[in-house]
């Protein structure tokens, strides 16, 4: 029987060791180029098969078992934002206008230290590990890029496991909860064509800024009228646009926005109201509407049985209290393209330390971690590969 926690505090200072280089040399999505390279490389130290340049940057590799049985699939992302370090860290950015502000750094170490644990226990494996190291995770699509390349084929998993560093929630603590946890989130483009005249004489015109702030009042109602309450939803207006001087009514209104959602039936209420919404209020205002919502991630939706699985290990490994098994956010991640019909878990890993300043958000300039969740995220994982594969 192999001691998750006691091999996890021996990875302890390869994986920090691992995750401090990464944070001093943030890559932005699809240029992962050194994080690849050094990710390629440690698995290769290890006698591990590995494919590379999958989706440009991502890094996939096998490891298989003594026996044979199911497939599990395990996701780090590799990416960076670009935010302006803000932290004093010894390990801070070295790279102008970029940096780890989400955590990623912290899962690709975490997934390498785990390529080193299972290849040392590999002979009590009963089925195959797929370690996935994703490229481009914020908002650029890489998920969907591996799926696209095959990554869910060849083989095919059984489980796929995903984790996140969490800085809302302390460390030592897992937010382990079944159902949908992350939002689907699509984007919303608005264009209201009016008609454009002197700001003196707007008879003369078709004003699509008062249409454009009926617009965005109506959208407001679609949550709070047309939503379930006890469902959740979010339509956010974060951009509008028009207009160039104080004396134009201008032709033309951009808007801009996101929408959020867990269950499709509401996903579909609010797209269809959305439409309704806007062209009528164009058209009570005798302006012409254009919408466009485009999907970008699909709801993480964690399987039940599954997460209750994993809920349990968290507890023998760690303690009851230590398990959340209520932490939900109307963030998206895209993972959910790697969890699609097959069953799946994304875990909170507790990163936030108060006392050591670690409490602020995910993309905030001064965003740093507990590093002890790197212990603790990669004890859970392993202990859910081996629990799978046994
Ligand atoms: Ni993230």
């Amino acid at each position: 029987m192999v001691d998750f926690i006691a091999e996890a505090d021996e990875l302890f200072e390869y994986t920090r060791d691992l995750r401090r280089d990464f944070h001093k040399h943030p890559e932005i999505g699809f240029e992962e180029f050194r994080t690849a390279g050094i990710v390629a490389e440690e698995l290769n130290k290890l006698n591990i098969e590995v494919s590379t340049g999958v989706a440009e940057t991502g890094v996939v590799a096998i490891i298989e078992g003594g026996k044979p049985g199911p497939v599990v699939l395990c996701r780090f992302d590799m990416d960076a934002l670009p935010i302006n370090e803000e932290t004093n860290a010894e390990y801070a950015s070295v790279n102008d206008g970029l940096m780890h502000a989400c955590g990623h750094d912290g899962h690709t170490a975490i997934g390498l230290g785990l390529a080193k644990l299972l290849h040392k226990n590999k002979e009590a494996l009963n089925g195959t590990v797929k370690l996935v190291f994703q490229p481009a995770e914020e908002g650029m699509g890489g998920a969907e890029k591996m799926v696209a390349e095959g990554v869910l084929e060849n083989p095919r998993p059984d489980y796929s496991l995903g984790l996140h560093v969490w800085n809302t929630m302390p460390v030592g603590k897992f937010g382990i909860t079944a159902g949908p946890i992350m939002a689907a989130a699509e984007t919303m483009q608005i264009k209201i064509k009016g008609k454009g005249a002197h700001g003196a004489k707007p008879n003369e015109g078709i004003d699509p800024i008062v249409a454009a702030s009926q617009i965005i009042l109506g959208l407001q109602t679609i949550v709070s009228r047309n939503v379930d309450p006890k469902d959740t939803a979010v339509i956010s207006v974060t951009a509008i646009n028009g207009g160039t001087a104080f004396n134009i009514i201008p032709p033309e209104v951009e808007i801009l926005g996101t929408i959020r959602s867990y269950s499709p039936e509401t996903r579909e209420i609010l797209l269809r109201r959305i439409d309704e919404v806007v062209t009528g209020i164009a058209a009570s205002m005798e302006c012409e509407a254009e919408v466009k919502m485009t999907d970008i991630t699909p709801v993480v939706d964690n399987d039940d049985a599954l997460t209750h699985r994993i809920q349990d290990l968290a507890t023998d490994l760690f303690s009851a209290d230590k398990v959340v098994s209520d932490e939900r956010t109307m963030g998206s991640e895209d993972m959910s393209f790697l969890m699609k019909d097959i069953p799946s878990c994304f875990v909170f890993v507790g990163s936030q330390n108060k006392e050591k300043g670690f409490h602020f958000g995910h993309h905030h300039p001064k965003f740093d971690i507990d590093e002890k969740a790197l212990r603790n995220g990669l004890a859970l994982m392993a202990s859910t590969v081996f629990d799978l594969l046994s």
